[in-house]
């Protein structure tokens, strides 16, 4: 496995890139716009192909690469469900599983620090973001932080993992870079407590001053989407309602590039074909499946997604090999649920 904990200086942030192999798929945590050009470089040299960013809350302390990174590379952006952001590519819940080619972490929904902060466990190690902190825990006075959300993410979550798990956290300001849950339970002094009051009255009274890139960060953060206005202006967009009017036509070919999980859990368009968004380059380049498909039924394309953001990216790629008869569903699925569109559910 590759695994690199890399560190922003500036606002003491980790990040960490990870893949299972020299030249294969790679996954970044909590990446800090600042260092683009620097992951950029090192995911050059490992030969590695950046598909999935993810946040695991809204930060208030650095801007967030997600939206540069996607902008460089086409990768998907990944938030939890409960981040207000605008639009990412892709949202994930307690329980739902992040993978990439040979590699699978299980999501926890840790509210707390803030009230959109997510936990990521693979295997023998947790990414915590700001809710498990070295020695320490992220403050819970801003961003509907809860100090009571806090406790139960801490102690009837991430303290029930085995003793030598190790923790990565998105901050350290004292040079340390890794720990265990057991070294945790031992030695933080915010975990001494012997009940839920207890740990909230420590917690309110931390006085801390806000973040000095806080006003700035943080409405950054929230508009992390890509600008699918670009793609309804060249007209390669349909709103959901007019996507709903094709269901059952033969005029069209739906594509859907959302992976196999999101389908599971939030339906499908009835009629439509799956090619999930990681292929799409093979797929859509002379001999790959769609533009051979394109090419033998002349019906235009029809992309979407969860949110619009990978099949605007499609739409794009598509025009770029010459499909020019493809356009994306605005929004996404989520659009098309909020205009009443049909779903089903895969037969298997
Ligand atoms: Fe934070």
């Amino acid at each position: 496995m590759i695994f690199r904990q890399l560190f922003d200086g500036a606002s003491s942030t980790y990040s960490y890139l990870l893949a299972s192999r020299r030249g294969g798929e790679a996954l970044i945590i909590d990446p800090v716009i600042d260092r683009v050009e620097r992951y950029l470089q090192l995911i050059g040299e490992l030969d590695l192909r950046l598909v999935k960013a993810v946040d695991t809350h809204v930060h208030a302390d650095h801007i967030t690469g997600l939206g540069a990174l996607r902008d460089r590379t086409h990768c998907i952006t990944v938030m939890g469900e409960a981040a207000r952001v605008d639009v990412v590519s892709m949202r994930v819940s307690e329980g739902d599983r992040l993978t990439i080619e040979g590699l699978s972490l299980d999501v926890l929904y840790t509210p707390g620090h803030t009230d959109d902060s997510y936990s990521l466990l693979m295997g023998d190690r947790v990414f915590t973001g700001d809710t498990l902190l070295i020695r320490g825990t992220g403050r819970t006075d801003f961003q509907n932080g809860s100090a009571r959300a806090q406790y139960d993410s801490l102690f009837n979550k991430l303290l029930k993992l085995p003793d030598e798990t190790l923790v990565y956290p998105a901050h350290d300001y004292k040079g340390d870079t890794v720990s265990t849950i057991g070294e945790e339970k031992a030695f933080n002094p915010r975990l001494q407590v012997t009940s839920v009051d207890e740990y909230v009255q420590l917690m309110g009274g931390l006085n801390l001053p806000n973040p000095k890139m806080m006003d700035v960060a943080v409405p950054a953060n929230l508009r992390v989407g890509l600008a699918q206005d670009e793609i309804a202006r060249r007209g390669w967009a349909l709103t959901a309602a007019q996507a709903i009017a094709l269901v059952g036509q033969a005029s069209v070919t739906l594509i859907d590039l959302r992976e196999r999980g999101e389908r599971e859990k939030h339906g499908l368009i009835p009629g439509s074909l799956h090619a999930p968004y990681p292929d799409l380059a093979v797929n859509v380049r002379p001999g790959g499946m769609l533009h051979e498909l394109s090419r033998a039924t002349d019906k235009p394309m029809v992309f979407y997604c969860a949110f619009g953001e990978r099949s605007a990216m499609a739409v794009q790629a598509a025009q770029d090999v010459g499909i020019t008869a493809a356009c994306h569903i605005h929004g996404g699925i989520d659009a098309w649920r909020r205009a009443n569109g049909p779903l089903v559910r895969e037969s298997r």
